[in-house]
């Protein structure tokens, strides 16, 4: 029994002393997204208290190197930044380079024991090279909070080398239903650059607010900004009251969209600016309704139902008219003055204008829709929102930017220069790059971010659920197209139910991780059960940043069916591996001593509701989910 201790505690000594000279607390490498090849070796490289940062005369470079300085600086370390391409031994080297071998936008990154070595054809290489860097660095980085630990950092030896997929790697954040400040978006980009992505499209306009300044316009921001305050589900709100006050809003200056392409720019984020026309312009048209086919009074709404939306984006009917009108002249005076100046603001080189899920029942009525038919030889109203659409992409194109826009404005024909971006599946994606248009995937089923990501007696309630699982399959490239016009995807994130910006953290995260891989890395390096491990790993980092995220892949998946018309059928499972699923029928709070699931379950007679929590190495780590048998009746079918 003596020689067993002994020889455990001489064991125990030997890995700690190991594992403090060659290891590290953080030995695994966990990079998202998943660069294209990692060499890890033994060993380890501990930066000095007194780092220097060598960097090429350039700015951007320059600018690169203070962002990396700043976050090590959080554990006390102190960091010069020199221009030079001697590095000293110990320090950290950025180098532009002109190797044929790295790609656009790649890097090379070195860690040996004589210290880093960071080469980039461009800076954006050399930005995102330090993006993983930084990865490699413990959670603490992440944090704010200054720690008192000179010596702390420790990274493992290894060689990377990367470049991405895609050239397209976008977020959407609707800043429409719910307004964020700039401060917000600037930390929503905060957020996005660490995972690679480089393109946030901001959906500017809608229904429920209309957010940018249009000098040549103003009560587009003095009307078409505000509403009354509402806090419920989208589409059952109630409907403004005579003379309440128009209280909750907001919109950008000119000055904060400079500020914001300038804050992107600087982070190598292109801000795709969407002004969402003819269909979802209410606000538009409760400024200015001379811009309406139907004479009327109009309210910027607060997420009453003012439409019928009968979901996949088909066949919407308006309660009230909420397009700009397209045959009037005034309509396209009106849009060319938007695209002046939106088209002055943004330096990217497309401009999105919308098109999609437009309720055509008002127009069908319209005398001056049915004029416009005749005088155009219009045959059907598909092929009068795509004469708006082709006039749109004419002034887009006179302000020399490119138009993108959702995919219903394939319906009728597509405007000749217009790019795509598919939403209700890959389908339009697949036409318009058959008829060889570029293409940007964010098909609902695998990249909207806007749905519930767990079990909906849990998740804030939305019409539809995406899971981290289903989100880490998105594959941009389909069979059978012509892969050098998709030009990469996005995940978008819808906020009607989205009030503020932490609940945008957690609907975004860690759904945008696995967008990040499927836009990043190579598509031979996906694996869901290792990025799976990868993502929990960057949990901590996310709470070290005090970032929001669900944690809905540690809740079980209710699968329920009928045996018969009484019998209800209940299997569970989870996304990831290594949970036990625990239950009671009996109102009490389950734990690790309840029973665990194993096969599916039967009701008990007269129970009212099923717990149950899940548990990792005897800890809880699920969310408690109280699921009312009534509930589980409704989807089974059982009346
Ligand atoms: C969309 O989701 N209506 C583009």
């Amino acid at each position: 029994m003596k020689k067993v201790h002994l020889l455990t505690i001489i064991t125990f000594l030997f890995s700690s002393v190991y594992s403090q000279k060659a290891g590290h607390k953080n030995e695994i490498i966990s990079i998202i997204p998943q660069p294209v090849s990692i060499i890890q070796e033994k060993g380890s490289f501990t930066l000095p208290y007194n780092i220097v940062i060598f960097t090429p005369k350039n700015d951007e470079v320059k600018r690169i190197a203070q962002h990396l300085s700043r976050q090590i600086k959080t554990v006390t370390n102190q960091v010069t930044i020199k221009e030079g391409t001697s590095a000293i031994p110990r320090s950290i080297l950025l180098s532009l380079t002109g190797n044929k071998n790295i790609p656009k936008d790649g890097y090379q990154l070195k860690i040996t024991t004589a210290g880093i070595t960071l080469l980039a054809n461009e800076p954006s290489g050399i930005f995102y090279g330090v993006q993983t860097l930084l990865q490699l660095f413990s959670k603490e980085i992440e944090s704010t909070v200054i720690h008192q630990k000179p010596d702390a950092w420790v990274l493992p030896i290894a060689t990377i080398k990367d470049h991405p997929r895609f050239g397209w790697r976008g977020l959407m954040l609707d800043v429409s239903r719910h307004f964020f400040t700039v401060a917000e978006v600037k930390n929503y980009i905060d957020q996005m650059v660490k995972y690679k992505f480089n393109l946030l499209h901001l959906h500017l306009t809608d229904d429920q607010g209309w957010r940018i300044q249009i000098k040549s316009l103003p009560k587009l921001t003095e009307v078409g900004a505000w509403r009354v305050e509402r806090t419920g589900t989208f589409g059952t709100l109630s409907k403004p009251t005579p003379g309440e006050a128009v209280i909750y809003g907001g919109f950008y200056t000119h000055e904060d969209i400079k500020e914001i392409v300038k804050y992107a720019g600087d982070r190598f984020v292109n801000i795709l600016p969407e002004i969402d026309v003819p269909g979802h312009s209410l606000a538009a048209i409760a400024s200015y309704p001379e811009l309406s086919c139907t004479p009327g009074e109009y309210y910027v709404s607060p997420g009453d139902r003012f439409m019928i939306w009968p979901g996949g984006g088909q066949h919407f009917y308006g309660l009230l008219d909420n397009t700009i009108c397209p045959a009037l002249e005034k309509s396209f005076e009106f849009l060319d003055r938007v695209f002046t100046e939106v088209a002055q603001l943004f330096p990217f080189e497309y401009i999105h204008m919308g098109g999609d899920e437009t309720a055509r029942n008002f127009w069908e009525k319209s005398e001056q829709i049915k004029a416009l038919m005749q005088k155009e030889n219009l045959k059907n109203l598909d092929e009068v929102q795509s004469y708006f659409v082709k006039r749109v992409e004419k002034i887009i194109n006179s302000k020399g930017k490119k138009m993108i826009g959702w995919d219903e404005i394939l319906d009728g024909g597509l405007a000749p220069n217009a790019a795509v971006m598919s939403w209700r599946g890959m389908k339009g994606g697949i036409e318009a790059a058959k008829q060889g248009h570029e293409v940007v995937m964010s098909p609902s089923d695998f990249a909207y971010i806007d749905y519930m990501q767990g079990d909906a007696s849990i998740e804030p309630p939305v019409y539809s659920t995406l899971r981290l699982k289903k989100a880490y399959q998105f594959e941009p490239v389909p069979e059978g197209v012509n892969a050098s016009l998709i030009k990469g995807g996005q995940a978008n994130l819808w906020t009607e139910q989205v009030y503020n910006m932490r609940h945008a953290q957690y609907m975004t995260w860690p759904r945008a991780l696995a967008i990040a891989e499927a836009l990043w890395s190579p598509k031979d390096k996906r694996n869901w059960n290792d990025f799976a491990t990868r993502v929990e790993t960057h949990f901590g980092r996310l709470n070290a940043a005090q970032v929001k995220y669900a944690p809905s892949i540690y809740d079980p998946i209710f699968e329920i069916t009928k045996k018969d018309s009484a019998t209800i059928i209940i299997k569970l499972s989870t996304e990831i591996e290594g949970l036990s699923i625990h239950y009671s029928f009996d109102n009490s709070f389950p734990d690790n001593y309840y029973p665990v699931y194993s096969s599916p379950l039967i009701v008990p007679k007269d129970a009212s509701a099923l717990k149950v929590i899940t548990y990792r190495d005897n800890k809880p780590i699920g969310r408690l989910i109280v699921m009312p048998i009534a509930e589980m009746r409704k989807r089974a079918g059982i009346k």
